[in-house]
């Protein structure tokens, strides 16, 4: 029997016991940020970005689908809506049940233990270079970049000449992010090894240089990010060299009947 994912189990947990505190708390997540800020975030990062126009989407961590119903309302765009939580999964599926019926909404689950099972689904919905944006927002702040890596990799592999990754992560540098890290010392320190929410912390740097790696050109939303911007970093990476993606392919998988060939040394 396959081990049971903590981690996975964090978020089940979370969505199962949540209960609304206000009137204006309808869906689990709607406690993260404020109306204003969710605005902010979808005018900057997917209206900016021509989400009008979109067709075909992957969201990864969509929880109760708080971007995807704007996405899918604002647009024709059919989204592959990936997450690690059943739970959460359940909480969206019935919040936008007539989109899931329609066929324009298609909720798939992260396993977590073959770093190929994303590109291998999107192989069998032909999706591979064939999606205009690869996005995620207010769920990959909590997730390791060495994990974070399997999710840039079938980004890379799966998007279309051009097409976007759209992202929010962690920034230890900016003001608002750095006084985030100071307030978790305390909370964090005693549960290290344990599953938790805390933010697995980025910089502008890393992000942008692990990314141009993999064949993107990556933009800050607002800018390059610097002390006094917002406390997240707002990624918007264009896929330009589809060459330097296909290289790393053999760090992610292999597809079916090809056998592996050398992988490109890293050191
Ligand atoms: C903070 S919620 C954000 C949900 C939604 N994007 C929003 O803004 O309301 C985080 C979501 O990411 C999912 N998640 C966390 N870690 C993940 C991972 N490693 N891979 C995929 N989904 C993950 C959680 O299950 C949850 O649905």
């Amino acid at each position: 029997m396959a081990p049971q994912n903590i981690y996975r189990s964090q978020w089940d947990r979370f969505a199962e016991k949540w209960r609304p505190k206000s009137e204006d708390l309808v869906w689990p997540g709607d406690e993260w940020g404020t109306r204003q800020h969710w605005d902010m975030i979808f005018r900057t990062m997917f209206l900016d970005y021509g989400v009008a126009d979109w067709k075909n989407c992957v969201e990864i961590g969509a929880g109760s689908g708080k971007y995807t119903e704007q996405v899918l309302r604002v647009s024709e765009a059919r989204i592959v809506a990936f997450d690690i939580s059943p739970s959460y999964q359940k909480v969206m599926r019935e919040r936008l049940s007539a989109y899931v019926a329609s066929g324009r909404l298609q909720p798939a689950i992260i396993e977590a233990r073959d770093p190929g099972e994303l590109i291998e689904y999107l192989e069998g919905q032909k999706l591979v270079r064939a999606l205009d944006t690869f996005y995620s927002i207010d769920a990959m702040v909590h997730v390791d970049l060495q994990y974070l890596m399997a999710y840039f990799m079938t980004a890379a592999l799966a998007l279309k000449e051009n097409g976007l990754m759209i992202m929010t992560l962690a920034n230890a540098i900016s003001k608002p992010g750095f006084k985030k890290l100071l307030q978790g010392v305390k909370q964090f320190y005693p549960m290290q090894g344990q599953p938790s929410a805390k933010f697995e912390w980025l910089s502008p740097e890393i992000v942008g240089t692990v990314l141009a790696n993999l064949g993107f050109d990556v933009t800050f939303v607002g800018g390059q990010p610097q002390l006094e911007s917002g406390r997240d970093l707002m990624v918007a990476a264009r896929l330009v060299d589809l060459d330097k993606a296909e290289q790393f392919r053999g760090y992610l998988y292999w597809p079916a009947g090809i056998p592996p060939a050398e992988v490109p040394s890293t050191s």
